[in-house]
């Protein structure tokens, strides 16, 4: 693997190789073991074209953890804003000597636009592009769905919420199909389901009750405003209503389920704070897992 654009179409053997490796990382994110020197000598440069919280921090704890020298771009007080182009900004940080490129960026494609120029000794990661692909928040899903229910085989999983302009809803459910769960869920208004999902093996459901039937993972989406141009958006209050997860609504999923959320959490819009505080989330426990994965990706990508 050089790069890591999308989880569509990588094989179940890799995805279980980076969920194993991650695995192997976990002293390392609960800081029981320092630093290891798998890419000690390397330049990682974080270029965050869009804003972040958990993605850039963790690749950042995660990069260094590897011993790589970290270089995070500040992209307002970078000279992208004085109209230098895209891959203008990576021949210059290429001239520098980066080996690893981690990017986020508003417009789909970006990232793979950057691993076909860059050179052949360079590697380029995903950190969300538009609403295509968020494949390391995928991945970390996968490492936290595997943590608590061992076996994908057996699982049936609901992603609730805006299914549309969701790059981790797309990442996800390309993960999970690949990893064997029988049976995935989308549950949203129609106007925020993309076309195609049954095509892709997934049941869509517009009732939410409905939907959530007997569910062992419940991911819950955010409402993606700056991804919905123009479109007529529901009121906070209505959407709550109707797509909110309330601790009643959870109660209809398995007593077991999980309850998960990429972040940042809109409370009383898409997750109500009882639940997202509650006993059966786990949406801190994924942002510790996010380092792990982020340690194994890199590792695999641009290790020795
Ligand atoms: N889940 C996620 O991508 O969060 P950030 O936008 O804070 O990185």
């Amino acid at each position: 693997l050089t790069h890591l654009l999308t989880v569509e179409g990588l094989p179940r053997a890799i995805l279980n190789q980076i969920l194993d490796t991650a695995e192997s990382f976990v002293p390392l994110a609960d800081r029981e073991i320092k630093k290891v020197p798998l890419l000690r000598g390397k330049s990682v440069f974080n270029l965050f074209f869009e804003n972040s919280t958990r993605t850039r921090t963790t690749f950042e704890i995660a990069a260094k953890r590897l011993s790589a020298d970290v270089y995070n771009l500040n992209i307002n007080a970078s000279s992208a804003s004085k109209g230098e182009s895209l891959l203008d900004t990576i021949n210059n940080l290429s001239a520098m000597q980066a080996d690893l490129f981690v990017v986020r960026h508003a417009s789909s494609g970006a990232p793979h636009l950057i691993a076909q120029h860059v050179a052949p000794h360079v590697h380029v990661i995903n950190a969300g592009d538009g609403r295509h692909a968020h494949p390391t928040q995928g991945l970390l899903d996968m490492y936290t769905i595997r943590h608590y229910k061992k076996d994908f085989t057996k699982l049936t999983v609901a992603i609730v919420g805006d299914i549309l302009h969701s790059r981790v809803a797309r990442s996800d459910i390309h993960a999970l199909t690949t990893l064997g769960v029988p049976e995935v869920r989308a549950i949203g208004p129609l106007t925020l389901l993309p076309s195609g999902l049954e095509q892709m093996g997934v049941r869509v459901f517009t009732d939410m009750a409905e939907g959530l039937k007997g569910v062992d993972v419940i991911i819950m989406l955010r409402l993606q405003n700056e991804r919905m141009r123009g479109a007529l958006l529901p009121s906070a209050q209505e959407y709550f209503k109707h797509y909110g997860l309330t601790q009643e609504k959870l109660a209809l999923a398995k007593p077991d389920a999980i309850v998960m959320h990429p972040g940042p959490m809109n409370r009383g819009v898409e997750i109500d704070s009882p639940v997202a505080d509650g006993k059966q989330a786990v949406i801190l426990n994924q942002v510790t897992f996010g380092i792990a994965v982020r340690m194994a990706v890199m590792s695999i990508v641009a290790g020795a």
